[in-house]
């Protein structure tokens, strides 16, 4: 795909803003684990509890900067029609530049206790864990979000029977987000109803809102890049986005624990929440099958792997680790400890900050009319978030674990010290981890706002592009995922999740509660580091195949012999008993990977397809050449 309408390109100024308070925030996430290792950092200066309201602050502010250039960039294409009016696009990036000067005027208020009260309402900062702000950035906001869904609405077809799936995911992902920050608006002075709500916007916003998106976003990144079937995405976008509203209306219930609501709350958000973790599966297992189509290599491999990063994030930090904590009786434990940041993170950052990057890669490139760019540096920015961030959801889970032993099985005093020397390990850890996330942040930063310094002229592409070389043999590493493997890496991936989960069950163990952590422990630490390193191997195992799959894709493109193709004509052969079907079987056998040939029938080739695809499964490539209505090509190739 290509820049189709001007407008698109009002995204570009949105995802620069997004990268600079991405860089703030991890700025901030930095300064917390440095205060984390020395208390005394900056101590009477820049509280700890400031710092940490300007990292979830910026968290999510820069996220929905990336959400907003996202769509403002794929809008134009499903409205097919222009961002209007463009004045109201560009107010609402002044909006949010705004928003962020005043939070950075007004959160640091906390540590001289101004909230600004006017009656009942907090007017400059409020203190609710991840909408510290007070009632001006709330007004503002909900301005903000509202003229967000309404460029995107307008964007669409007015008759509402021409949307498809896509159209509807975002339409409800964009009145959503102004839908549930009402909540954070009803004044009260009770701080449980208060927490009650404060919930109601959080857990709706990233656990249904900004799933709908999310969801929706990669269907249709996806169906792009590989050319699969609207219809098909849609089906998966709806599923997705039914089941999410499914299992998270009720689900959102996992969070009454705390706040004083009736018991069977405890049943009901036990049960559906652990249903959520479903619609999050079926969007990594529709990014396996996606990432199948196409017989032409994409032109961004790098926004792939972040989108792929992304689906597989979701899956693992907000579905497996989501899982790990949800029920009551591990939700006794975790509550309130590092553990739950272990989740936070990987969910978070994972799941959506993953996936602005990967779409600002395809914005940024079409934007700046690339072809095609060295991703050299993008993929290692890749890798060292994700082991980055690997790192620090471990040190979290590290922490967090002695953290429920020491404060709450012991008892230790918070306050007094003395859970700090129990920690001190898992804080070394985090700095580490943290240094290098922050390093692949930058490097991504950097990479973004010099892409085109790296992109690369057609001319040199066809010559890097008929370079390209077949394999005589391909190692297992890098061969196509058959749909039993996938099953068997998410399976496994479920194992080590289930083995957590029985972990912070333990706690509730009689002789854990007496004093003695052996069994928490050892089940707990097979259980993260199972997790984490099983993801990430299983990551590069499909991120690899995925690399051999596209250059084959270019082999097969360059395949010919002497500027001929072999051509296998099926049209003498009987069209019933399998003739037709053995032939070709038999030339592919004997191919090398990335070579092809031309199969020439005087009928639909449907049923050979068919065949070969239930024999090979995606180990080969399908081109149509001619369809009818005399003859028919098609030419096949030995991928992966
Ligand atoms: C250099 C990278 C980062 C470091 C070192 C870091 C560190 C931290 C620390 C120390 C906390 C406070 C934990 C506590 O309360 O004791 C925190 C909280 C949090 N951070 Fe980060 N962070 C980083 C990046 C990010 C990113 C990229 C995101 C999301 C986009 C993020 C989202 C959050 C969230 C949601 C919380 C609150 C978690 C909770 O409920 O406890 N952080 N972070
Ligand atoms: C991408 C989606 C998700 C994101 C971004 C996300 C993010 C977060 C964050 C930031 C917190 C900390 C909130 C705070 O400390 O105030 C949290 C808590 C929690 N999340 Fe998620 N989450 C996601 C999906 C899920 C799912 C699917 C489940 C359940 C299967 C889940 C279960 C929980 C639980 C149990 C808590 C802890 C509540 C407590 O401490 O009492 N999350 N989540
Ligand atoms: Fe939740």
């Amino acid at each position: 795909m290509e820049i189709k309408y001007n407008s698109q390109r009002l995204a570009y100024p949105f995802f620069v803003s997004m990268l600079i308070l991405f860089a703030l925030q991890i700025g901030f996430g930095l300064l917390l684990a440095l205060i984390q290792m020395d208390p005394d950092l900056l101590k009477g200066t820049f509280n700890f509890n400031v710092a940490r309201a300007f990292h979830l602050n910026l968290a999510i502010v820069w996220i929905v900067t990336g959400f907003i250039g996202t769509i403002l960039f794929v809008g134009p294409i499903l409205g097919q029609r222009d961002v209007r009016p463009r004045w109201l696009a560009i107010l609402l990036l002044i909006a949010i530049w705004i928003v962020v000067l005043w939070s950075i005027a007004t959160l640091p208020l906390a540590q001289v206790g101004i909230a600004g009260w006017v009656g009942n309402t907090p007017w400059l900062q409020q203190g609710m864990e991840f909408l510290e702000g007070g009632r001006v950035t709330d007004i503002l906001l909900f301005i903000g979000f509202g003229i967000f869904a309404y460029l995107t609405l307008v964007m669409f077809p007015k008759k509402v029977k021409r949307w498809n799936e896509l159209h509807w995911g975002l339409a409800i992902g964009v009145v959503g987000l102004v839908g549930v920050w009402v909540f954070t608006m009803i004044p009260t002075k009770e701080l449980d109803l208060q927490e009650y709500f404060r919930w109601y916007v959080v857990h709706y916003w990233v656990e249904a809102v900004w799933e709908i998106i999310h969801i929706t976003l990669i269907g249709f990144l996806l169906a792009r890049f590989f050319g699969a079937d609207d219809k098909e995405v849609g089906f998966a976008v709806f599923w997705g986005i039914s089941l999410v509203v499914l299992s998270g209306l009720i689900g959102n219930s996992h969070h009454y624990f705390w706040i004083g609501t009736p018991a069977f709350w405890q049943f009901w958000g036990s049960l559906f929440s652990a249903l959520e973790p479903l619609p999050l599966i079926f969007c990594i297992w529709h990014v396996y099958l996606d990432e199948k189509h196409g017989v032409t290599p994409i032109k961004n491999r790098a926004a792939f792997y972040f989108i792929f990063g992304s689906a597989l994030f979701e899956s693992v930090g907000a579905g497996v680790l989501g899982f790990t904590m949800t029920m009551a009786y591990a939700n006794l434990w975790e509550h309130g400890t590092w553990l739950t940041a272990a989740h936070g993170h990987m969910a978070l950052f994972g799941a959506f900050g993953l996936l602005v990057i990967g779409a600002a890669y395809e914005a940024v490139r079409q934007i700046k009319g690339i072809n095609r760019f060295k991703d050299g540096m993008s993929k290692l920015s890749f890798w060292m978030l994700f082991v980055g961030l690997s790192g620090i959801v471990g040190s979290f889970a590290f922490g967090g674990t002695k953290q429920i032993y020491v404060y709450r099985i012991l008892g230790l005093d918070w306050w007094g010290h003395q859970i700090r020397p129990a920690m001190s390990q898992a804080r070394v850890l985090l700095g580490v981890f943290a240094f290098l996330f922050v390093l692949g942040g930058i490097i991504v930063i950097y990479d973004l706002l010099t892409l085109k310094d790296r992109a690369i002229s057609e001319t040199n592409q066809k010559l890097l592009d008929s370079k390209l070389q077949t394999r005589g043999t391909i190692s297992w590493w890098r061969r196509s995922m058959t749909q039993f493997e996938f099953a068997v890496w998410l399976s496994g991936i479920w194992l080590f999740g289930l083995i957590v989960t029985a972990g912070v069950f333990s706690f509730n163990l009689h002789s854990v509660r007496l004093g003695d952590p052996t069994i928490p422990y050892i089940i707990l630490g097979i259980g993260y580091p199972g997790l984490l390193i099983i993801t990430l191997v299983f990551a590069h195992r499909f991120l690899m195949a995925f690399e051999q799959r596209q250059d084959l894709l270019q082999v097969v493109q360059n395949f010919s012999v002497g500027g001929q193709l072999q051509i296998v004509d099926i049209r003498n052969k009987a069209e019933k008993g399998g003739e037709r079907e053995q032939l070709i079987l038999d030339t592919f056998n004997r191919l090398s990977y990335g070579e092809a040939f031309m199969v020439l029938s005087d009928r639909e080739t449907g049923c050979q397809h068919h065949t070969l695809h239930k024999i090979l499964g995606t180990t080969f490539a399908w081109e149509v050449l001619e369809a009818g209505p005399q003859q028919w090509k098609v030419k096949v190739g030995k991928l992966n």
